[in-house]
């Protein structure tokens, strides 16, 4: 057997879109991309949906539509992608890193207050692997000090907080299109909002900052007067040979997401008798998409001197796992050990412990849409006999 950790499965119909904008001549950021933004808005029930280049792109937006500027500080998380933190430093500002919960890898709200200080202006927030983090919580600590909330969803399609689609939570949503996610483009993100002040800001802004669209103008009856640029912009704009893929994709997006909590339950139970394995949590009020699916090992067993055994053994496993033809992954990183936020913010390790342990005790499983049963139970029994 050879199962990647992750592979993109599309339609024949869907391949075969891209040949639509590439024969009518309308490459850039056109009519495709409108009605990609359109199913966005339909499917999360956000009021505005602004397509852009990548997820990283959404955030950086995000921060700049705002009004972050240098020396502010934004709140993130100390185990994500390191993309959820870049975009902070790009702006020349400073990045105020808080722990996690160990059972949800998601911000530990216990810790967030303490963060903040005269400079934080906003939150980044992450549905890490498609689980939503506690939006009430955080929105009330945002709402006493007055910040900004930014839900970094690049893996949260599909998911929901208390029935409510997450990115659409908090001031301004981030997602992505990149192909380890549920929906891809090859890169690609979406930005989701419900201010329109925001929406036209962050429309400019992806533009170079023009006031409407080189799509508006051209089809316009007046296409020789040129935009004003009130922002001095970026080029994030999504192309429309992204787009139609993006879009076609929306059409089966239920059917997409019901595949991966199948399959994502399929190994909650056959991975339920491993007393030293602890699977994503699921219930009602988080309701995970499962962007992938990261096991915990030897939580009960965990403290600083046992940490790194269990990443010797973890490590052990994944070599194991790999000669049989079964990829995983570290689920992500602990960014206060990476070389740049180590060296610019002197950090060690026991500053943020669980997103240390995190990194060096979890696993991330093969999770995909056409993953098979069989491929499946082939996963659960090599895992199995390995952690016995
Ligand atoms: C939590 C998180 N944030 C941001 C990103 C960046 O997304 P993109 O690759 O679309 O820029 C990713 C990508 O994996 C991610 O997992």
């Amino acid at each position: 057997m050879n199962i990647p950790i992750a592979k993109v499965k599309l339609t024949k119909k869907e391949i075969n879109s891209v040949n639509l904008p590439l024969k009518n001549g309308w490459l850039v950021q056109g009519p495709k991309v409108k009605e990609f933004e359109k199913k966005w808005c339909d499917f999360t029930k956000a009021k505005y949906s602004i397509a852009v280049t990548s997820c990283t792109a959404a955030l950086e937006l995000a921060l700049v539509s705002i009004g972050f500027k240098q020396n502010d500080e934004a709140i993130v998380p100390a185990f994500t992608w390191i993309s959820s933190a870049n975009v902070v430093e790009h702006l020349g500002g400073n990045v105020c890193l808080c722990d996690i919960e160990l059972d949800t890898f998601n911000i530990d709200i216990n810790q967030l207050e303490k963060k903040i200080n005269p400079k934080t202006k906003a939150i980044i927030v992450v549905h890490l692997f498609g689980l939503p983090a506690n939006m009430d919580k955080i929105n009330q600590i945002a709402k006493k000090y007055n910040l900004f909330v930014i839900e970094d969803a690049a893996c949260g399609f599909g998911s929901l907080y208390k029935s409510q689609h997450v990115g659409t939570l908090g001031d301004i949503g981030c997602f992505s299109f990149h192909p380890r996610k549920a929906i891809t483009t090859g890169e690609g993100g979406m930005i989701t909002t419900n201010s329109k002040k925001l929406a036209l800001a962050l429309k400019s802004l992806r533009d170079h900052g023009a006031e409407i669209s080189d799509y508006r103008r051209h089809v316009s009856n007046k296409p020789y007067v040129l935009p004003d640029f009130p922002y001095a912009g970026y080029n994030f704009r999504m192309t429309d040979i992204q787009a139609v893929l993006g879009s076609l994709q929306m059409d089966r997006a239920k059917k997409i997401i019901n595949e991966r909590k199948k399959i994502a339950k399929f190994y909650d139970i056959g991975l339920s008798k491993l007393k030293n394995l602890d699977s994503p949590i699921y219930n009602q009020t988080y309701q995970n998409s499962y962007q992938s699916y990261p096991c915990f090992l030897y939580k009960k067993k965990l403290n600083k001197y046992s940490i790194s055994k269990i990443l010797k053994y973890r490590n052990s496993i994944m070599e194991v796992l790999q000669t049989n033809g079964i990829s995983t992954r570290p689920a992500t990183h602990a960014l206060h050990m990476l070389k740049y936020y180590k060296n610019k913010y002197k950090f060690k390790p026991s500053d943020f412990p669980n997103a240390w342990a995190s990194y060096h005790c979890t696993i991330s499983l093969p999770l995909y849409n056409g993953l098979l049963r069989k491929e499946q139970n082939y996963i659960i029994n090599h895992l199995s006999q390995l952690i016995e």
